[in-house]
């Protein structure tokens, strides 16, 4: 569709840019703090809070702090928050079974957020990356990256933290068959209000670095996830991920990175009409307050805008470490 519009002078463009007001009632995009999801890191202890050196303004929190950070996010009118704990070497093993210790960090965090802040969503991340040895988001035998093996895993993950009472389950293993595998388990157990935000187009990107920093990922991983993460220079086959994962239960479809992949949020909502989420990634994070840090860009205004090229791409959310500041910048 292309408006019709007389030629110059009759059209001049610039009449409806020319005032605040006005460009406020022509504006096509809004963002508000209901649009956005707060990533948190959390860590053992209590009373906690450590920088995470790669992501300036990012800290690991113990549970008490995490809790005390989602107050402040429901304050702030932001609507969800999503948990990824940080886990030391200690508890990095072969079989992974801390990813389904009902008292592990991320479940703990979550009932305690539940107390605390019972109308806020809760949001979990399902991979075994956090649990592995190998930094892995699924087992590793013989060099390979196990599929069928794997999603039984996170079955038994995502129904760890259902229980622990969670609305959002975010499988981001990129295995094939995990969301049917998942949605069926959690309808078998009595959890079919839980929610399944796929993470459907994730791309095997440099920029996850300082995330798996936060994580306790960097040391651990061998290799590269490239043999289930998606190739940067596919676009079709983001589509095929998406069809596949509504078609076995997801809710919602996530595309991540966020920024570099506008393109792909573009095609998922226009080809889906689904409720579609960018991850607006820690290395996209880390570059905003990198350049700002250095005087390079003013960064609260690249984070807003960055932040509506979402919206304009036609997501309805997006998960960013910008939650709070872009809240507070919102009013
Ligand atoms: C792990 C996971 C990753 C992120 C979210 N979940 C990293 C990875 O796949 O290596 C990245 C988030 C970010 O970079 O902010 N399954």
């Amino acid at each position: 569709m292309r408006p019709i519009q007389a030629p110059f002078p009759a059209t001049r463009l610039r009449r409806t840019r020319q005032n605040a007001a006005v460009r406020a009632l022509v504006r096509q995009s809004t963002l508000s703090p209901g649009d956005l999801i707060w990533p948190l890191f959390v860590r053992d202890g209590e009373g906690v809070e450590e920088p995470v050196p790669s992501m300036p303004g990012v800290v690991r929190r113990s549970v008490d702090r995490v809790v005390e950070a989602v107050r402040e996010a429901a304050a702030l009118g932001i609507p969800a928050i999503c948990l990824f704990p940080y886990t030391g070497s200690d508890k990095r093993t072969a079989d992974c079974a801390e990813a389904w210790n009902p008292d592990n960090l991320s479940n703990r965090a979550t009932r305690a957020i539940k107390d605390a802040v019972p109308d806020i969503v809760v949001m979990t991340d399902v991979a075994l990356d956090p649990y592995s040895d190998t930094g892995h988001d699924g087992f590793v035998v013989d060099g390979e990256i196990v599929n069928d093996e794997t999603v039984e895993a996170l079955v038994k993950q995502a129904l760890a933290q259902a229980e622990a009472g969670v609305d959002i389950i975010g499988p981001s293993d990129m295995m094939d068959g995990r969301i049917s595998a998942i949605r069926t388990a959690l309808e078998g157990a009595g959890h079919q209000n839980v929610m399944l935000m796929s993470y459907a187009a994730k791309y095997a990107s440099a920029f996850y670095g300082p995330f798996r920093d936060a994580v306790g990922a960097s040391g651990a991983l061998k290799g590269d996830k490239k043999t289930y993460q998606m190739d940067p220079a596919n676009s079709d086959e983001a589509l095929r991920c998406v069809a596949r994962d509504l078609s076995e239960g997801a809710d919602m479809v996530m595309v991540k990175p966020g920024m570099p992949y506008l393109d792909i949020c573009r095609r998922v909502k226009d080809s889906f009409g689904t409720p579609t989420f960018a991850y607006q990634v820690s290395g996209e994070y880390a570059m905003i307050m990198a350049a700002a840090q250095a005087g390079w860009i003013d960064g609260d205004r690249a984070m807003m805008e960055s932040l509506m090229a979402f919206r304009r791409a036609g997501c309805d959310g997006i998960l960013t470490y910008f939650a709070p500041q872009a809240a507070r910048a919102l009013g």
